[in-house]
């Protein structure tokens, strides 16, 4: 068996529209992982580092992990961009932690970032639209929203999911970002509101996306030896699995759901000591509202179609039987695409240790990240655990 991996230390910028540049919310990320740990952690002591992000905002697309070792102060340090759209940091996660099973390190830095809001919209629409299928999508037209609209369509036509299980993610999540001072919206919007607000690609409108967002986080990681030096409430990675699909959606088999979701939650949960049932908490990847159900279904949670029953019923708000998004979600918290990954890493350690303030999930023990590449040609799932206390 694998030696295992823990967090032992997260740090997080404001999302929103931020004054700062990629570098300085890089920065002050890392800044705040290295001081969060409890015993301190000379930055010396890291080996490696891993950069999610999709080329902030198109203005670095090549070498930019460079960014990473120079505002962490470890120029020389091996890092690597990793960037799989949405789900860049998710993967970043991934390499991170298969960098310490494997035994060749002990202690390795994982962050995101993105700066999205000052490119021209022009220049953000063709960059985010090259990350989905350029032959068969993009080049008709097709944007993500698009995407996913066409998702949603077919989930309610196949499954009867009604319009309004969808606008009550947006209502939950705006609710739980109210309570996360990060994040980007602070504002409630009613069931009313979500469903009367102007189309974006139908049946999704403005309050059904998540918004254009900068930001960044990042997370430490150690062996769990190693980690026992560094903190006494290590948060461990219990499982973890990734996989990919088809670039462009026409060529699935399914249109409501997104198998690339459902065998990474397989390979995560395999090898995991914990199961379903154990989890307390969610951090689901609702790009769109559709995005929600459609991961409350394929990580096994719910059966198909019952995933909006579980949402009007309330068992996805804080204090229901399986919170989601307890931070707002990429839906309220916002979506700086390659900080996304991380970010929802923060937000379980919070959880886990108990310190999540008036969004705290009650006794939460275990937890699930569920992050998604565009729509959906890649994957990531990873479980967590609280250590020893
Ligand atoms: N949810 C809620 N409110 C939003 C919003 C969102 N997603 N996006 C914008 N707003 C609000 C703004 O805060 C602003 O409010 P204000 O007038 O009170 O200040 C208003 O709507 C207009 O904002 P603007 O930035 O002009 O909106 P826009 O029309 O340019 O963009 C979207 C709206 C939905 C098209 C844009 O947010 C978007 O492209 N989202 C999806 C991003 C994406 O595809 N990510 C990858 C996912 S796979």
């Amino acid at each position: 068996m694998a030696r295992r991996v823990a967090v032992i230390g997260s740090g997080h910028t404001r999302f929103g529209v931020l004054p700062e540049g990629p570098r300085a919310l890089l920065r002050s990320a890392v800044d705040r992982a290295v001081g969060s740990v409890d015993r301190g952690v000379e930055r010396t002591a890291l080996e490696e580092g891993f950069l999610g992000t999709l080329g902030i905002a198109g203005w670095q697309l090549g070498n930019v992990s460079a960014v990473l070792a120079e505002e962490l102060g470890r120029t020389g340090l091996p890092v690597s961009h990793v960037e799989n759209a949405c789900a860049s940091a998710g993967f970043a996660l991934r390499a991170g932690i298969l960098a310490i099973e494997s035994g060749r390190r002990e202690l390795v830095v994982v962050a995101g970032v993105e700066k999205m809001t000052d490119a021209p919209s022009p220049r953000r629409r063709y960059w985010l639209g090259v990350s989905g299928d350029t032959e068969w999508e993009r080049l008709a037209g097709l944007t993500f929203a698009g995407v996913y609209g066409l998702l949603a369509s077919r989930h309610m036509h196949e499954l009867g999911t009604p319009p309004e299980a969808l606008a009550e993610v947006a209502v939950k999540n705006h609710a739980n970002a109210r309570l996360n001072p990060n994040a980007h919206f602070q504002k409630a919007v009613s069931r009313e509101e979500v469903l009367a607000s102007p189309r974006v690609a139908a049946p999704l409108g403005l309050l059904d996306c998540c918004p254009v967002t900068d930001g960044a986080a990042a997370v430490l990681l150690a062996s769990e030896e190693t980690a026992r030096r560094y903190t006494d409430r290590p948060i461990l990675v219990a499982g973890v699995g990734a996989a990919s699909d088809t670039l462009a959606v026409q060529e699935r088999a399914t249109l409501t759901g997104l198998p690339a979701t459902r065998r990474a939650a397989a390979e995560a949960f395999r090898d995991a000591p914990i199961g379903r049932d154990d989890i307390d908490l969610v951090e689901a990847h609702d790009c769109f509202t559709i995005a929600e159900l459609l991961a409350l279904e394929d990580l096994g949670f719910a059966a198909p179609g019952e995933a909006a029953q579980w949402t009007l019923s309330g068992a996805t708000r804080i204090g229901g039987r399986l919170p989601v998004n307890p931070d707002g979600g990429l839906k309220a918290k916002g979506h700086p695409i390659g900080a996304t990954g991380v970010s929802q890493v923060h937000e379980i350690v919070l959880q886990l240790r108990g310190e999540a303030g008036p969004r705290q999930v009650a006794g939460a023990r275990h937890a699930l990240a569920h992050n998604v590449g565009g729509s959906g040609a890649s994957a990531t799932v990873t479980l967590f655990s609280a250590g020893a206390g």
